[in-house]
């Protein structure tokens, strides 16, 4: 392998930066030559190629979003598409092709990979941490940081007003950010999509919580949960709940923004070295990431085959603690 391209796509993800920093600063220590490619797929097609070298990726490592822009490109769900992008990897001379971003990404990838015969790694970065072959993705841990400090400030007038929250994390299809915010934030319930929400079972739950003298109360809800969210969930509830003068708080996009945690720095530095390592030592098709802190190669058809299943030990602790 003697140039490289890198792109991020899909929804970013705090530590992106980090990753893309450790993908060129480990090229140039194997002299391997690097082009950035913006704006995701998009980019790929389009010929938005830009040659990066170490100072390229100076100043970067703290900043949220990506340097190099993300999209989402239908065309290149298409075999014209692709084979476009083919001929502009072609164009520049580039052997391989280094991906930062969720399943869906890894998908286009390993596609790119099985029709034009290029060598692909992918580095999982997606705030829901739905990837398996890894035990976090890039961006979690912050977004679950930044989601957490959120719910706490939420707690402070909670309490003051005496009121009820219901408060909207992301996760489409996974509840990670929203058990592990309720457990840190000591949230009264999640609700999350890995389980079935019954409307009269909530309602049961919460009165029965308010019945010990609890001043406010905290409902962290996945915003791909059975309801459909924290709005039409206070749609349903409301009622019952007349005297907690219920709010509702979507906390959205801002989990997706700001600085990298350090945990989410140092993997993205990690996954950015290994991703360079392992397509010089000649694999392809495959995601890197970290499992019980050890690097580890997955193949891509494996990591987009399922979702990460959430940990039910935690789920049950939640119900332990509120
Ligand atoms: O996949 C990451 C994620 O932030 C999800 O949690 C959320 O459902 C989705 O992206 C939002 O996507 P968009 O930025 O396109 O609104």
């Amino acid at each position: 392998v003697k140039t490289i391209g890198v792109l991020t796509s899909g929804g970013d993800s705090p530590g992106m930066n980090a990753a893309i920093r450790a993908v060129v600063r480990a090229s140039a220590q194997n002299d391997v030559s690097v082009y950035g490619i913006k704006h995701g797929y998009y980019g790929l097609i389009n010929d938005e190629f830009i040659k990066m070298d170490t100072h390229s990726v100076s100043n970067i490592i703290q900043r949220g979003g990506t340097i190099l822009k993300s999209a989402r490109s239908d065309e290149f769900y298409t075999e014209s598409g692709r084979k476009k992008a083919a001929e502009n990897l072609e164009k520049y001379g580039i052997d391989a092709l280094i991906v930062i971003g969720g399943d869906g990404t890894f998908t286009g990838a390993n596609k790119l990979s099985k029709e034009h015969n290029i060598n692909v790694v992918g580095i999982p970065a997606t705030i829901d941490n739905d990837i398996i072959g890894t035990d976090e993705t890039i961006g979690y841990d912050s977004a679950l940081n930044t989601a957490l400090d959120a719910i706490d400030k939420i707690r402070d007038t909670a309490d003051a007003h005496e009121r009820m929250f219901l408060v909207e994390v992301m996760g489409r299809d996974t509840g990670f950010i929203a058990l592990e915010t309720s457990i840190a934030s000591g949230a009264e319930l999640a609700l999350l999509p890995e389980e079935l929400t019954n409307i009269k079972e909530v309602k049961r739950q919460l009165h029965e919580m308010l019945k010990q003298q609890r001043r406010s109360s905290l409902v962290v809800v996945a915003e791909g949960d059975e309801t459909g969210g924290a709005v039409k969930l206070a749609e349903k509830i409301k009622d019952d709940f007349a005297q907690y003068d219920m709010r509702v708080c979507i906390l959205g996009h801002i989990q997706r923004g700001g600085s990298p945690t350090a945990r989410d720095r140092v993997l993205a530095s990690r996954l950015g070295a290994a991703a360079v390592k392992v397509l010089k030592e000649g694999h392809s098709e495959v995601m890197v990431g970290v499992v019980n802190n050890a690097l580890k190669i997955t193949p891509l058809r494996v990591a987009i085959s399922k979702k990460k299943e959430i940990d039910h030990r935690l789920i049950d602790l939640a119900k332990v603690l509120r």
